[in-house]
């Protein structure tokens, strides 16, 4: 059949071909549908979009800029209602702002506007008919509906780090709480009803770091802030509607980024949280699982050349149905880092991709621990220290240095941990540091997935194996790998993002910046099994967007995906569009479902 999964969960669609088409693309059988997009009223009464009047007040109403991370919650018991949240991780003032010339030429304004168009959105959703379609719910009374901003939302800081004296600023003398959330990127749905988000790359919201004081300058420039320029290229120039955004007067408002953040969208006037406990990086997201101990692991990662793998273990226990106490679960425990460790021999990794004799990128691991409660295990740094500038940690405790970890998840069906390795275009470049086993090509321009096994099954354990089951770019390019399939039969991937599972435990796989040319998409294989590594194309996303989200729901009959600037692409302006999806006047990022025309599982 066209479509289907049966009932062993076998994926049976017909891939999409690659394309460059400004549209969505989805295979035979499908139909899709925008759930949100940008300027979309989000709270009762809020205004439609007009880019002509829009300000600050209307964009704090709406939903926001650049939706990333998709999460939907059922909501009642009926399967009929649920409650959509998203991540608004950065904003595209070219494609916002009539007449845009330059950021340095912004108002105050528009400043607040691009302010108020990240942060989060929570908005009720529900099921068209029976099928696998959704639609915001419209009306007066919308109590779950909320808007988080980078504006003017506080966030309280939990844990260890909370109070010290790095989070301290003049707004906030006893560093507790933060205003707004940055760079939303991924994140993941926790087991108890609430949504992580994470802060990734909030270093380009600062200036004035040549003006820090001399002994935070090699902390900042860990994070990517400039030290040596007041205006480093491409920076927002925030600190002219607010002035915390310039360090030469505000140094430790950089550290009050960078976390990963805990919204509960089923209480409206809860105060989301930055957990310190989880550190802080460059936080693509976090995703929860209950270990077989009950502890609550999180599994995080580092999106940057060269940086790390991160695991947090809770201290106290999972209890089912006691949700006062789990939202207190990511408040406390022991944060790791990951060592990995090829089992071939360095000599048979040349950097190509060619597999070693052994017939596969693999080997074993360790999690090294940095902090637990309130107690350091890195030499020279308080625990304090170690989750503010986790960074510095790692490189303390010699972790491996990745691709880019992006987005970092359990298998719900089997406990694995996959983990998207996107790109590294430095590997083995220059002075860089070259290829491992785990990172096994130079100049690694389409990325790989990384699987990780905690020995035992035991998810709060200290050691692992793992493996590369796919190593991305065109099949039949020597140098990529699908699981031992067979290569004339899967479809071309590159630069894998974001990963989520179904119910069968089918993997898929978003990408960001198709080095292949191509419009980028949404992939999905079997993990286990003879089907392993037989990737198919399910969708691609219009022209200059990335494939976020995405999201299965819980009965399968419906992905979410986020379509993240759509239009992106140089020289593109609001009046001069590359794209004009999904309206056909300019580009809107989206979040759209897909659904299967009989109302079966999708992903077949
Ligand atoms: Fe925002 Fe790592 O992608
Ligand atoms: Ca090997
Ligand atoms: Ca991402
Ligand atoms: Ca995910």
């Amino acid at each position: 059949p066209a479509a289907g999964r049966d009932r062993a969960g076998a994926l049976t669609f017909k891939p999409i071909p690659p394309n460059k088409l400004d549209n969505l693309v989805v295979p035979n059988g499908y139909d899709t549908a925008v759930v949100m997009r940008w300027g979309d009223p989000v709270l009762p009464g809020a205004p439609a979009l007009d880019v002509a009047r829009q300000s600050a007040d209307r964009q704090s109403r709406q939903f926001g800029f650049n939706n990333d991370f998709v999460g939907v919650l059922p909501l009642g018991r009926d399967g009929n209602r649920a409650l959509l949240v998203v991540n608004h991780e950065y904003t595209n003032e070219e494609l916002m702002f009539p007449g845009f010339t330059t950021l340095e030429a912004m108002t105050v304004g528009q400043i607040e506007t691009a302010m108020a168009a990240h942060g989060l959105s929570v908005v009720e959703l529900e099921r068209v008919g029976h099928t696998g379609q959704w639609r915001p719910v419209r009306g007066k009374r919308l109590p779950y509906n909320r808007r988080i901003t980078a504006l003017r939302t506080p966030f309280a800081f939990t844990g260890p780090a909370a109070g010290s004296t790095w989070l301290r600023t003049a707004a906030d003398p006893k560093g507790t709480t933060a205003i707004g959330t940055l760079n939303n990127c991924s994140g993941g749905v926790t087991p108890w009803g609430t949504v992580l988000s994470g802060e990734e790359n909030f270093n380009q919201y600062f200036v004035g770091g040549d003006q820090a004081p001399a002994e935070l300058k090699p902390k900042l420039a860990r994070y990517g802030i400039s030290t040596t320029a007041r205006y480093p290229g491409g920076s927002r120039r925030w600190e002219r509607a607010q002035e915390r955004f310039d360090l030469a007067k505000h140094p430790n408002e950089a550290h009050r980024f960078g976390w990963v953040v805990e919204v509960d969208p089923s209480d409206p006037r809860s105060t989301p949280r930055k957990h310190t406990a989880l550190g802080r990086l460059k936080h693509e997201g976090a995703n929860v699982i209950v270990a077989k101990s009950g502890h609550v692991v999180a599994y995080m990662g580092d999106d940057e050349r060269f940086d790390y793998l991160y695991k947090f273990v809770s201290k106290k226990r999972y209890l089912p149905g006691d949700r006062r106490h789990n939202l207190t679960l990511l408040e406390s425990g022991t944060l790791y880092v990951a060592k990995v460790t090829g089992d071939s021999p360095a000599a048979e990794i040349d950097g190509t991709g060619k597999l070693p004799s052994d017939g596969a990128f693999d080997g074993t691991g360790r999690w090294i621990k940095l902090v637990s409660g309130d107690r350091s295990y890195v030499p020279g740094m308080t625990a304090a220290e170690v989750l503010t500038f986790t960074r510095l940690a790692g490189d303390a405790v010699q972790a491996t240095k990745m691709d880019r970890p992006e987005d970092v998840q359990p298998s719900p069906r089997t406990g694995k941990i996959y983990a998207a390795m996107t790109n590294n275009s430095n590997r083995a470049v220059g002075g860089n540091p070259g290829v491992d086993e785990a990172n096994p090509r130079a100049n690694n321009k389409h990325g790989h997935i990384f699987e990780l096994v905690e020995d035992g099954g035991d998810h709060t354990g200290e050691s692992f194996t793992w493996s590369l089951p796919i190593v991305c770019g065109d099949p039949a390019d020597a140098s990529t790998y699908f699981g031992g399939y067979d290569k004339s039969a899967v479809s071309p991937i590159s630069c894998p993002d974001n990963v989520a599972f179904d119910s069968a435990g089918n993997l898929w796989i978003s990408t960001d910046g198709n080095a292949l040319g191509s419009n980028d998409g949404l992939f999905a294989t079997a993990i286990e099994g003879p089907e392993r590594g037989h990737l198919r194309q399910f969708l691609t996303v219009p022209l200059g967007a990335e494939t976020c989200g995405p999201f299965i729901t819980g009965d399968d009959r419906s992905v979410f995906t986020a379509v993240q600037h759509p239009g992106e692409i140089s020289g593109a302006t609001l009046e001069k569009p590359a794209s004009t999806w999904p309206d056909g006047d300019f580009a809107k990022p989206a979040v759209v479902v897909t659904w299967r025309l009989d109302g079966g599982p999708v992903g077949s």
